[in-house]
């Protein structure tokens, strides 16, 4: 994901003037986040998801997740200069929350590719061979992501994910925007669905079901198979 860093010039042009040990601070630098690019165009994944869905989904709420986060980044920059522990404090549901939102739905689009380049192909190579000794078969896989999908109250994420630890396949569930590490550090997140309404809403309405029957036609199993031999060789 793109990075840019910027410094903290708050401190400068409040008349503060660094110290030897200050600069450390400074030189750190903060590292900010932005919206990345997709690599298809927002109307490449129709009829299975709408380009006016994958429009405001990318320019609107991942970007307004980006814009939060590096808001909150810099806040706690701020007040950790300041030795500002209850500003530190308040902060982290915004970080977890805004942070999760940019990590979550970076992996998303990687996990969706128009059908002209492969989408809903079943995963080939080891990934295959692991879904039907983890879960039967991708058939029985695809229907218990989409059960605990569509089960998911409110808003969230439904994941298939390698346990590095326990060296298997799972699928969680994730509420809001906490990203899958939340629910355990030895988790890799290999596909991750959006059951956010803002994702399907506009063209499923309140029919969450039937969004997540159609979305595995531009699923893209070849990225999660790369990140699956990636991380379990
Ligand atoms: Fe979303």
């Amino acid at each position: 994901m793109a990075l840019r860093v910027i410094f903290t010039k708050k401190l400068l042009r409040s008349g503060f003037h660094p110290q030897p040990t200050s600069q450390i601070v400074l030189s750190r630098g903060l590292q900010t986040f932005s919206l990345p690019d997709l690599s298809y165009d927002y109307g490449a994944l129709e009829p299975a998801i709408s380009g006016e869905i994958m429009q405001l989904h990318h320019q609107k709420h991942h970007q307004a997740y980006v814009t939060n986060y590096n808001k909150a980044l810099e806040q706690l920059h701020e007040a950790i200069s300041k030795g500002d522990s209850a500003t530190v404090a308040k902060l982290q549901s915004a970080i977890k929350f805004d942070g999760g939102g940019h990590i979550n739905h970076s992996i998303f689009w990687k996990n969706l590719t128009p059908i002209s380049e492969g989408g809903g192909e079943p995963p080939k190579g080891s990934l295959g061979w692991a879904i039907d000794t983890d879960f039967g078969s991708l058939d029985a896989l695809v229907k218990k992501i989409s059960t605990e999908g569509a089960a998911l109250q409110g808003s969230g994420w439904v994941w298939l994910a390698l346990d590095k630890e326990l060296k298997k396949l799972v699928v969680e569930t994730t509420p809001n925007q906490d990203p899958l590490v939340t629910k355990g550090a030895s988790l890799v997140p290999l596909l991750g669905i959006d059951v956010w309404e803002h994702a399907y809403y506009l063209q499923y309405k309140n029919v969450r079901p039937d969004y997540l029957k159609n979305i595995w036609k531009v699923i893209n199993w070849k990225y999660a198979n790369e990140i699956y031999e990636k991380e379990s060789s």
